[in-house]
C-alpha cells in the first residue's frame, strides 16, 4: 500500500477541505439545531463532484478511486458529519452496487443523475424486525405476471424523506432465506411508495431517515438489480464498500473531536497556565491523535484493497469498528476537556460526542463487524 497520496488524490483532498471549511462548517451547528436537510450543500457537492466520486465519468461519476472518495469524506464529515453521511449513502451505497451490479440501460438511467447528483439516492435493506439479522427480511415480492408486486416496511433509512431513487431489498422466496432475497431499482415517487416522519435523532440531525411502506408497488423486471435470489450477495458487497465510507466519516469526526480539543486547550487557562500545559490534558491528546492515525491506516487500507479488485470484507470491518470507536473516544475525552463547556451546545463537541455515536451503529453494528472479522479468521 502507498502512503504517498498521489497529485489526483491530494486534488480531491484539498478541493473536499476548501468546500468543507468555506461552506459546510459554518452552517453545522445551524443544521443540527434545525435538523435541516443541508439541500444547498448537496447541490455544491453535486457541482464539485462529491456525489459520485468512484462512478466512471462515462457514468456521471468524477471517475477517481476509493482512497479519494476516503479523503473526501474525512474532509466533509470533519466539518458536518450530517452532511457526510447523505454524500456516504449516495457514493457506497446507491452509485456502488448500480455500478457493480446494473445493466447498460440501469447505468444510463439511474446511475447517470445520481453520480452526477441530479438524483439523490437511499438504501433499503433494514426493517423493523430485520437490522443486524439482514437475512430476516419480511418485505415480500412476488412475480405476478410479468410484474412484481412488492409490499413491506423498511426502517431506519438514511436520505429516505429527500431520496429520488431507492436500492431496495425484498424476499421473493422466504423459504430460501438469504437465497430467497432479491434487490431493485425503485423510483421513491413510484404510486405505492410512502415515506414515514422522519426520525428524531440523538446526532446527525442534518440527516433526514425514516421508514419507507411500500403497499402493491409494481415493477417491471427492468427494475430488478442483480439476478432474481441474488440480492443478499448485492446487499453483502455494498456494505463492504459502505463500511469503508463510515469508517471515513468516523474519522472525521475524530479529528474535528481533536482539532477543536486542542485549539481549546491552548486557550483555556487553569492554574496560572493553557490547560495544554498539563500533562492530564496532553496525555488525551496524544492517545487521541496516536489512535486517528491508526484509524486512517486501517481505512486506507480497505479503500486501497477495493481499488485493487480485492476481496476486503475483513478489512473494511477492522476499518469501520476501530474508527467508529476512536470517534467515541475521542469526541466523549473532547468534552472532556471542555469541562462544563462541553455540555453546552455554544461549542461544538457536544455535537461530536453525539454524532460519533451512529458510526458503531449503521451499516453494521460493532458486534456485527466483530462477527464478520471472526468468520474471516475462522473459515478454512
Ligand atoms: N460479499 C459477498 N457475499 C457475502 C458477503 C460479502 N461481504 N458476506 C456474506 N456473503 C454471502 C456468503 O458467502 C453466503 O453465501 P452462500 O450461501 O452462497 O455461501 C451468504 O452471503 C450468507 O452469508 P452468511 O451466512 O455469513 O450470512 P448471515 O445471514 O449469517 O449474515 C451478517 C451475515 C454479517 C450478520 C449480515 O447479516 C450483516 O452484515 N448484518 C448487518 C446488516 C447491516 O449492516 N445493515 C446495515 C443497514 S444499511 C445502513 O445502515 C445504511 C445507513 O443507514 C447509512
Amino acid at each position: 500500500m502507498e502512503l504517498e497520496l498521489t497529485d489526483e488524490q491530494r486534488l480531491v483532498q484539498k478541493t473536499a477541505a476548501d468546500f468543507a471549511r468555506a461552506e459546510v462548517l459554518p452552517k453545522a451547528a445551524e443544521i443540527d439545531q434545525k435538523h435541516r436537510h443541508p439541500k444547498e450543500l448537496v447541490a455544491r457537492m453535486a457541482e464539485l463532484g462529491l456525489l459520485g466520486i468512484a462512478v466512471p465519468e462515462q457514468y456521471g461519476g468524477a471517475g477517481f478511486d476509493t482512497l479519494s472518495y476516503v479523503l473526501a469524506m474525512e474532509e466533509i464529515s470533519r466539518a458536518c458529519a450530517s452532511t457526510g453521511v447523505i454524500m456516504s449513502v449516495n457514493n457506497s451505497l446507491v452509485c456502488d452496487p448500480l455500478v457493480k451490479f446494473g445493466t447498460e440501460a440501469q447505468k444510463q438511467k439511474w446511475l447517470v443523475p445520481l453520480a452526477s447528483g441530479k438524483k439523490l439516492g437511499c438504501f433499503a435493506l433494514s426493517e423493523p424486525e430485520a437490522g443486524s439479522d439482514a437475512a430476516a427480511q419480511k418485505t415480500i415480492a412476488r412475480l405476478v405476471g410479468d410484474e412484481w408486486v412488492i409490499n413491506g416496511v423498511k426502517n431506519w433509512i438514511t436520505n429516505g424523506p429527500v431520496a429520488d431513487v431507492c436500492i431496495l431489498f425484498t424476499m421473493n422466496d422466504p423459504a430460501k432465506g438469504h437465497k430467497g432475497i432479491t434487490a431493485f431499482i425503485l423510483p421513491m415517487d413510484h404510486a405505492g411508495v410512502r415515506c414515514g416522519p422522519a426520525d428524531k435523532k440523538l446526532g446527525i440531525r442534518g440527516s433526514q431517515s425514516c421508514q419507507i411502506f411500500l403497499d402493491d408497488v409494481r415493477l417491471s423486471k427492468e427494475h430488478l438489480l442483480g439476478e432474481v435470489g441474488g440480492g443478499f450477495k448485492v446487499a453483502m458487497s455494498t456494505l463492504d464498500g459502505g463500511r469503508i465510507g463510515i469508517a471515513s466519516q468516523a474519522l472525521g469526526i475524530a479529528r474535528a473531536a481533536l482539532e477543536d480539543a486542542t485549539a481549546y486547550a491552548c486557550e483555556r487557562r487553569t492554574f496560572g497556565k493553557p490547560i495544554a500545559q498539563h500533562q492530564a490534558i496532553q496525555f488525551k491528546l496524544a492517545d487521541m491523535a496516536t489512535e486517528i492515525d491508526a484509524a486512517r491506516l486501517l481505512t486506507w487500507r480497505a479503500a486501497t484493497l477495493k481499488d485493487q479488485g480485492a476481496r476486503h470484507t475483513a478489512e473494511s470491518s477492522m476499518a469501520k469498528v476501530f474508527a467508529s470507536e476512536v470517534a467515541n473516544r475521542a469526541a466523549k475525552e473532547a468534552v472532556q476537556i471542555f469541562g462544563g463547556n462541553g455540555y453546552v451546545e455554544d461549542f461544538p463537541v457536544e455535537r461530536h460526542f453525539r454524532d460519533a455515536k451512529i458510526t458503531e451503529i449503521y451499516e453494521g453494528t460493532s458486534e456485527i463487524q466483530r462477527l464478520v472479522i471472526a468468520a474471516s479468521l475462522l473459515k478454512e
